[in-house]
Order: C-alpha cells, then structure tokens, then sequence
C-alpha cells in the first residue's frame, strides 16, 4: 500500500513493429498429468478498491470475477474521519467506511482482512508526532484502542469472515515510524487480546511486511523467532510482493526457510497485496495468476490510487463513465479465469528467466492455459506435456484456439468488453509433447490458448 510513496506514471505502450528478439531456451511448461487441485481462483482478492456507498458498483462486476477477498479498514477518509489518533468521532467516521466495505465482500462471500492500522490512523498520512501504541510504555491508549473495536465488531455482528490484519507493512517507517521491539509487543499484546476476546472465530493474519520473507530478510527472522516464543502465530502468514522484482517460489522458499528454523507450523498464505501499477495489466496480472496458484496463495491486487479513488474502480479492474462502470482489459482476465477456467487445475513451471508464466486447468472438454508474460517483449516458448494423460495421441496435430486479452489507449480505465478471438492453429507434435512460440509483441496483453480434448 504505498499509493503515497510512489507516483506512478501510466504506461505509455509502443506497438513493436520489428522483428521481437527470440528467446528460445527459454520455455514455460505445463504438465497435464499433475492435478493439483479444484481452482478456487485465488488471485481474485482486492486491496481497497470497493466504495462506501453499498451497491455503487454494480453486482455482476463482483459475480463475474468470483470476487472472494477485500482488505480494507477505512484508510485515506478525510477529516474528520482520520481514525482513533484524532478522537472518538473520528475513529466512527472511518469504522463506518470499514463496515460499508464489510457489508460489500460479504454480500459476495468473500473474506474481509479488517486493516485495523488504518482505522487506528496510521494510513500513511499521519504526521510526524503521530503516535504509536505502546510509546514510552503506555499502551492505555491501544488498549482502549481495542476494547472500543472488539464493542463494535460485536455490535456489528462481524465476525463472520473476518481476518484481522494486525499491522500494515510494519517494515516501513511511513506505516512504523518506531522500532521493531516495539512493533513486536503491540503483535504479541494485540495476538493474545484477539484470541482471549473471540477465540477462532475470528482469524489472525500477518505480518503484512513489504519485504519478502528471503532467508537474508533480518526484519523477518526477528518476527518469526517472536511469533515462535510469545504463542502468537497468524492464522495467516501475510506480505506483500509489490517491488523488486521478486518472485513467490523465492519467497516461498524464505518462508519455509523461516518455518524450519523457529519450528513454525504451516498456514494458508495471503500475499494480500500483489503487483505493482504497471503489471496492472493482462500480461502482469496472468503473470500474478500463474504464480499464486502455483504455490496455493491468495492473492489481493495491490491498489495505487489515493483519495477517494482508492476505494473506487475495484483496484483498477473498472472505468467509469460519469457514474457508469465498464471493465477494462485486465477485468477480461479475472473473468476468463473465473468463469473458463473451470475443472481441474495441472501443474505449470514458468520460463527459467521467470518472464513467462502459466496457468492451466482442463474441465470436462477444454484444456486451457493462460500465459502471461512480466511486463517484456519477446518470444517465449510454450511447453505442453504429457497429452496422453488428456486422452489425446501421443503424436499428431493439436488444434489451439487462441483468445488475446489486450487493453484499450487508456491502458489502465480504458474500456474493453471482452477478449479477442486470434483463431485457431494447428501444431504439429510427437513424444506426447507440444511447443508452441508466444509472441509477445507488446507488453501488457495476455493470451489463452484452449484445445479440445
Ligand atoms: C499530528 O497528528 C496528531 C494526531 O495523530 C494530532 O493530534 C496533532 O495535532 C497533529 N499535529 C499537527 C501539527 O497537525
Ligand atoms: C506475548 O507478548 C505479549 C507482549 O509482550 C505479552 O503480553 C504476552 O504475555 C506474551 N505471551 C507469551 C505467551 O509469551
Ligand atoms: C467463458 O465462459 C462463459 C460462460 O460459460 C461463456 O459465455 C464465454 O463465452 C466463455 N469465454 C470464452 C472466451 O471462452
Ligand atoms: C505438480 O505441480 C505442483 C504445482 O506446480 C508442484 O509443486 C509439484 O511439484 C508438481 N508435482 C510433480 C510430480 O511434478
């Protein structure tokens, strides 16, 4: 959530005319005899994104994308709605925010992570002398924080499909402007009140960090080593994948890393905020896909609007038009993904320079992959193995439908209502395998490629 910190520029797109440059080692594969699993498309979560008012964005815009996660707790509501730091009346302001956007996710099913950072004020725009639970010792203030929260989540009867986030990014100063002892005792006060006020019934997630959990991460070897001594381990290992190139079978491995050495139990993972603005896009976000499910993730959009339009335009999956929204491209992907990619789900390995990824699933007549390149140009190869487990020869043509999903001038709140239909064509294969090119001429469209079987 680093909407203040960064302006983003909006991606000028240039149509490649040339020849794209060939990158033939390196392949992205797909294995259709490796189930793993029913797809519960777990990158359709939103950070933000969702307004205030119930219903201004229409149903199917949620339905159609099988919307199942929203992350929110009031952030950015203007005086005087600026959260507990600045008073009773204006922690309610920013309370009602959360529930309309409680009242949202659940009206669709999804789960709602309560960003209780932002509703106590500390959204990025606090100033300087702003305080901190637990400054100089005295935690009267966060206790009192917590006690009036618990009062309200209860009065509003909302505990159902709640995950509490116990602290936003906690490794950055803009969110933390202490250190981390500090931090580590407000988890572990906040973890054990949590629990003692409702048990299970409502889960624990965090630590929401900016960084990855990588074995050379110190910010996280401090937190795991606390979490394992003071009995306070999320129900949800949480953080965020929103700069650096990183990658999630790299953070995965940290967290494993972390997991072993402290002697931590595993949990669901919530990259509750995935993508930086320019990957925003369908390449970025089939990219995103591919990655997530790989390693059984949820994953949230990241949001990188402020103001009101932070909890506006489903984090940048919609347009508007005076107050009519429309999709744009990348809300062309969260669709296919959620009503086309249906069945089962296979596994896929990204290309070796980890550019190209994919996600695959095969349903009752269909086997359908959608790829994604990061946000390069280039020609990727697609692998597809072990066909027979499909059902088809081990050698002959594989016909290939192929759907482009591209996004209009406006590469982020430009229109497009559905993807476009790149025709059908035939690959010659043998050995049970075919590969196929992706030419990836510009850098925001993704593709699908679907086969009878
Ligand atoms: C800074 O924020 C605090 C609330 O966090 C408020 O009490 C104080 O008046 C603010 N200071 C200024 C100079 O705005
Ligand atoms: C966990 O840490 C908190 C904050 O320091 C403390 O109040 C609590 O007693 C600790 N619990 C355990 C089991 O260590
Ligand atoms: C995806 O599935 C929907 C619902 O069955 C269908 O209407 C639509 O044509 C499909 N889209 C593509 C690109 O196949
Ligand atoms: C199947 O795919 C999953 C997810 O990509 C991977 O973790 C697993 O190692 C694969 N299993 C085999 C036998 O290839």
């Amino acid at each position: 959530m680093r909407w203040d910190l960064i302006q983003a520029l909006a991606l000028i797109q240039l149509a490649s005319a040339g020849p794209v440059e060939k990158r033939d080692t390196v392949t992205a594969q797909v294995n259709f005899n490796n189930n793993t699993g029913t797809p519960q498309h777990l990158a359709s979560g939103l950070l933000y994104g969702v307004p205030d008012t119930l219903n201004q964005i229409p149903s199917h815009f949620y339905q159609n994308i099988g919307y199942n996660y929203e992350r929110a707790g009031g952030a950015q509501v203007a005086a005087p709605g600026r959260g507990w730091i600045w008073g009773l009346t204006e922690y309610k302001k920013r309370f009602q925010s959360a529930l309309s956007n409680y009242k949202t996710a659940r009206e669709y099913g999804a789960t709602f992570i309560f960003l209780i950072h932002d509703l106590w004020g500390a959204d990025g725009s606090q100033n300087s002398t702003a305080p901190y639970p637990g400054d100089n010792g005295d935690w009267s203030s966060w206790d009192a924080y917590l006690t009036q929260l618990f009062s309200d989540i209860k009065a509003n009867s909302m505990t159902s499909g709640l995950v509490i986030d116990i602290w936003n990014e906690p490794d950055l100063t803009v969110f933390w402007n202490r250190d981390q002892s500090q931090y580590l005792q407000m988890w572990g006060r906040t973890w054990h009140k949590f629990r003692a006020e409702f048990g299970t019934a409502v889960a624990l997630s965090g630590p929401a960090s900016a960084g990855e959990p990588l074995s050379t991460n110190t910010w996280w070897k401090a937190w795991a080593s606390f979490v394992a001594s003071n009995q306070s381990v999320p129900d949800q290992y949480a953080w965020h994948m929103e700069g650096g190139g990183g990658d999630l079978l790299s953070a995965n491995a940290g967290l494993d890393h972390w997991l072993a050495t402290y002697n931590l139990p595993s949990k669901t993972i919530n990259i509750n905020e995935y993508a930086v603005y320019n990957e925003q896009v369908p390449a970025g976000s089939a990219w995103w896909i591919g990655q997530l499910e790989r390693i059984n993730a949820h994953g949230l959009r990241g949001n990188w609007l402020s103001g009101t339009n932070l909890r506006d335009y489903m984090a940048s999956l919609l347009g508007k038009s005076g107050s009519t929204y429309y999709p744009n491209g990348d809300y062309q992907v969260y669709k296919y993904y959620y009503q086309n990619m249906t069945g089962h789900r296979v596994g896929t390995l990204p290309s070796s320079d980890l550019k190209l990824e994919a996600y695959s699933t095969v349903g009752t007549d269909y086997a359908r992959v959608l790829v994604g390149v990061r946000i390069a140009t280039g020609t990727w190869e697609l692998k597809l193995n072990s066909l027979s487990s499909l059902g088809l020869p081990t050698s002959g043509t594989l016909n290939v439908h192929t759907w482009g999903f591209p996004v209009a001038s406006d590469v982020h709140y430009g229109e497009v209502d559905a993807p476009t239909d790149l025709g059908w064509y035939g690959h010659a294969y043998s050995g049970d395998t075919v590969n196929f090119p992706v030419y990836q001429t510009d850098k925001v469209t993704a593709y699908a490629f679907e086969f009878a079987i």
